[in-house]
């Protein structure tokens, strides 16, 4: 294979160049477009980006070994970062589904045994092999619409032995995908059934012996934590967060998904990103807008489960949180791995404008992982991350919903194109 790329016939280039800090307020619209561009990648790094008329002038492209990708006039953006996906999983879970047809809600199907729990068996009876065939599967099929880094949680296993599996699983899947994968621990996802009635001792064991072994074995960058009724508790969830930072992984959490509460003790933590957000009150938006947490919007969730209510995206952007966008990508919430979905839902259903939700989905995800100085913008010396649209218009993306617009990407310089 050819070590140095071409891009060339670009109507626009969305560099999303010039971010040193995650974009707030009118910075999620600055896209840095060129129209009639070219990008020029080296050995899977990004070397240069400019109009088609200075890529014919650099020493590079008079080279014999130069593959030229024919973009045809087509729109081209940094590769999508999928910052919040649970891959390891076995089975869709289609008894959920059909229940919330008939009127249940996610709540009551998870207290009934349900949800998340439903999920455990599959996970714990399947080999690591058959566990990484599914991970693969998803990375391709995100990939086919876009997506170049995905982050991955483990949290259907839900034991030592089964979450360590997962994260093997995720690893090894990442070996075998030419994107780039961030692992996430979460065992703390539920309390698995066999400790219904000592919800403490399971805490115990992901503080004391998953988080531990897991950091040692550097399987993760980041843990995780549900922190909710009916999953974890503010005190618990502190519990988890302080392990992760003392075996030094960085800290996530999925927040305000389904009631209010007051989450400001977590914030001692330095998190990442905050996921959800459903029930924010106005006084935690202007908490968090004053810190440099990511408000990360799944609005895939919210979709899938039916729901009226959608995450308060205008009221973050105006009180100048960094916010991103992700699928969510799990069985029970948001079985999709479509980022130009979410755009649409981001457009239509919390108004953000086609630039806020494309700033949302590649730099600020880059920002949520902590691997914005290599991911999520078209700049020399960043990875070779691009995703190809066969439209005229960045604003077709959002537009053309549940289409497949996307027609090829390049994963850290090895392109996939659709024919
Ligand atoms: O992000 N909220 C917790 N986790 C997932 C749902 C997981 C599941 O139902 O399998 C979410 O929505
Ligand atoms: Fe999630």
């Amino acid at each position: 294979m050819s070590s140095a790329l071409l891009l060339t016939n670009i109507a626009q280039l969305l560099t999303l160049r010039g971010s040193h800090a995650p974009r707030r307020g009118n910075e999620l619209r600055a896209l840095g477009i060129i129209e009639d561009a070219a990008v020029l990648c080296v050995g899977g790094k990004i070397v240069s980006v400019g109009s088609r008329k200075e890529a014919a002038k650099d020493a590079w492209v008079k080279q014999a070994d130069v593959l030229e990708i024919d973009c045809r006039n087509g729109v081209v953006i940094p590769g999508f970062v999928d910052s919040h996906t649970h891959p390891a999983f076995m089975s869709p879970r289609l008894v959920d589904f059909q229940k919330r047809i008939e009127g249940a809600t996610y709540e009551e199907i998870a207290s009934a045994g349900g949800g998340i729990r439903s999920s455990i068996s599959g996970v714990r009876e399947a080999s690591k092999k058959e566990l990484t065939a599914k991970v693969v599967s998803s990375l391709n099929q995100m990939a086919a619409q876009g997506t170049t880094t995905v982050e991955a949680k483990s949290g259907y296993g839900l034991s030592l032995d089964s979450e360590i599996k997962s994260l093997e699983a995720i690893r090894d899947s990442a070996k075998q995908w030419p994107g780039t994968v961030v692992p996430t621990l979460l065992g703390a996802h539920a309390v698995p059934p066999e400790f219904k009635d000592n919800p403490e001792e399971y805490v115990r064991l992901v503080c004391e012996e998953m988080i531990p072994q897991v950091a040692k074995k550097k399987l993760a960058r980041f843990v995780d934590v549900f922190c909710e009724r009916g999953a974890f508790t503010l005190e618990q969830s502190e519990r988890v967060l302080a392990a992760a930072i003392h075996h030094g992984l960085q800290v996530r959490a999925h927040v305000w998904q389904l009631s209010p509460a007051s989450l400001d003790a977590l914030y001692r933590y330095k998190p990442a990103s905050f996921d959800h957000l459903d029930y924010m009150s106005d006084d935690d938006i202007a908490t968090l807008a004053k810190t440099d947490t990511i408000a990360t919007l799944v609005p895939g969730a919210n979709f899938f489960l039916g729901l009226d209510k959608y995450p308060p995206a205008r009221k973050l952007i105006d009180a100048g949180a960094a916010v991103a966008l992700a699928t969510d990508f799990n069985p029970g919430t948001s079985p999709t791995v479509s980022m130009p979905f979410v755009l649409s839902l981001a457009c239509t259903h919390m108004k953000m404008t086609a630039e806020e939700a494309i700033s949302a989905a590649t730099i600020n995800g880059a920002w949520s992982l902590r691997v914005a100085d290599c991911k999520g913008s078209i700049e020399p010396g960043k990875d070779a991350d691009l995703a190809i649209f066969g439209v005229r218009d960045y604003r077709e993306i959002p537009y053309w919903f549940a289409s497949d617009t996307c027609s090829g990407v390049i994963l850290n310089g090895e392109p996939r194109l659709k024919t």
